[in-house]
């Protein structure tokens, strides 16, 4: 790799995630670790251009908390330290650090230093005279390391942000990474800056190196791809097949859960229109019947989860002579974790990639998104040529429709579930809504409601509408649809799907609901 890197040491902040993803959004090219990972060696090896110390849980004051390697002060470079960061820096480099005074949390304002409004890390701030920051600490600095000097100060952290200008070290109380710290970036952006980095992580620069690397590591070998018609899987695609062309076979598991016309779409996007190699296995008929008499919602995922590696593995069998497995792994899934261990996304990844296969079969794995957040696999997408509205997708679940069917899951109820979500997904492009929410679908409930319709009485399913805004998934707001719109599509798919008789919209967030019902 042949950017400048910035190393992020992370002691266990629940954020530490997103002083990355501003980072990487400043064109900066850097990697999380884990500060027991971190020894001097591995400062060496990583040659960063500059560090930041994360934010943590633990304090200073307590006998084994964690610390930074030596190398880190010892390299020369800029060291940013964050709230717990700042601690460590103390600490290490000669200063104190006292607990048991008054924790501070949430919204504060801090201004510069007498002295020091001109700083350059301060470029393009307090232009309003103050910035309205993030804190969140308990244990406090109550002397300095030799060097250091107060450089921001706020009421109630008088030592708010402090420097050393002539090492280029800088420690704040408060957190610059969060969305509540609103010039945050900036400050960032002024610390990357000063340290060199020029901003040369860039898509297209990625795009050509990323292609270098599946060079080098496939050789002249052959590498499976599993297609799932998600965003990830065809990017990672996409950018395999630049890099070694027909010795990519695509298989596509086409379990008879998709929505209507996705099968075709995602046939006829690889096959067509980029001519991969693709295997379009088409095995419905043994997915719908090893669910028959499922109504468990974890039972379905696991029979889909078994069921889908066995198809997989047979598929990949029959292509022969293969050595390497694609997958479209993002960074998020591969950063370990210092703190709360795993996020939804690390169980909700299992059943749908092929866990354990690569062991099984004696496949290596090609991961050229390893690096990559969701962002920045939609800018590679569009890097790679492939169409606005395909990158711009809803992210649609590995079980598919079948858990937006609660109870047992039928060929007539997903033939229902498909009209409806078809009628849903057409009002919502048709009102210009799609791009505004995070994820729309409709669910099939397993209740059936008494109506009129005409003169006569029917008897129906009744499904519930959703559509959520959110920013990662792990969160969630219901989306503020208009009444008008809701009436109207109520109307439209009570008229045009058959076997619906009743609408309701879902109005749970998230939490204390899930965005999927099962
Ligand atoms: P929940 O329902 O947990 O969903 O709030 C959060 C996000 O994850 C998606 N999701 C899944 N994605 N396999 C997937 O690939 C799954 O089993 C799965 N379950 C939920 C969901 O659509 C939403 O975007």
């Amino acid at each position: 790799m042949q950017h400048d890197r910035l190393l992020i040491v992370d002691f266990g902040s629940q954020v530490t995630q997103l002083i990355a993803r501003r980072l990487r959004e400043l064109s900066v090219y850097c990697e999380i670790h884990p500060f027991h990972t971190v020894d001097d060696a591995f400062v060496t090896r990583f040659a960063p251009k500059a560090v930041i110390l994360s934010g943590g849980p633990d304090s200073v004051t307590r006998p084994g908390s964690p610390r930074a390697a030596p190398a880190i002060f010892a390299a020369g470079v800029p060291v940013l330290g964050i709230c717990y960061g700042q601690q460590v820096m103390m600490d290490q480099l000669g200063g104190r650090v006292e607990a048991g005074h008054h924790a501070e949390f949430g919204r504060a304002f801090v201004t510069p230093a007498p002295g020091h409004a001109d700083d350059s890390i301060f470029a393009g701030l307090f232009q309003s005279g103050r910035e309205e920051v993030w804190m969140s600490h308990g244990d406090r600095v109550t002397r300095l390391a030799p060097g250091f000097e107060v450089v921001g100060t706020s009421p109630g952290a008088p030592l708010a942000m402090i420097g050393d200008p002539v090492r280029r070290f800088w420690a704040v109380q408060f957190h610059p990474e969060v969305h509540h710290t609103p010039n945050g970036r900036k400050l960032l952006e002024n610390f990357t800056r000063l340290a060199g980095f020029t901003g040369d992580w860039t898509m297209g620069a990625y795009r050509d190196e990323a292609i270098a690397r599946i060079r080098a590591r496939v050789g002249d070998g052959k590498v499976i791809c599993g297609l799932s018609g998600g965003v990830d899987s065809s990017v990672a695609a996409v950018l395999v097949h630049e890099a070694i062309g027909d010795r990519l076979t695509c298989v596509f598991v086409d379990h008879g859960l998709l929505r209507e016309g996705e099968a075709a779409q995602v046939v006829g996007m690889f096959r067509d229109a980029y001519n991969i190699p693709l295997i379009h296995a088409d095995e419905s008929g043994r997915f719908l019947a090893a669910l028959a008499g499922v109504t468990d919602p974890e039972a379905k995922r696991k029979t889909i989860g078994r069921l889908f590696v066995e198809v997989f593995e047979e598929h990949a069998r029959a292509v022969g002579d293969v050595q390497f497995l694609a997958q479209g792994t993002l960074y998020p899934d591969v950063i370990e974790s210092v703190s709360v261990s795993g996020g939804p996304s690390v169980t909700i990844k299992s059943h749908h990639n092929v866990g354990g296969l690569p062991e099984k079969m004696g496949l290596h794995l090609v991961e050229p998104l390893r690096e990559l957040f969701k962002d920045e696999v939609r800018a590679l997408g569009r890097e790679l040529g492939l169409p606005a509205s395909f990158i711009g997708r809803h992210p649609f679940p590995g079980p598919g429709l079948a858990i937006r069917c609660p109870g047992e899951v039928t060929p007539e109820k997903l033939e229902i579930l498909r009209r409806a979500d078809a009628v849903y997904i057409d009002q919502i492009r048709r009102h210009g809504l799609y791009d505004a929410i995070w994820q729309a679908f409709v669910v099939l409930l397993p209740v059936r409601s008494v109506g009129v319709m005409g003169d006569g009485r029917s008897y129906d399913y009744v499904c519930a509408l959703r559509a959520v805004t959110s920013v990662d998934g792990m969160t969630a707001d219901y989306f503020p649809f208009p009444h008008e719109f809701l009436s109207e599509t109520a109307t439209r798919i009570v008229g045009e799907v058959r076997g619906i008789n009743r609408v309701t919209y879902d109005i749970t967030s998230k939490p204390p609901g899930t965005i999927e019902w099962e």
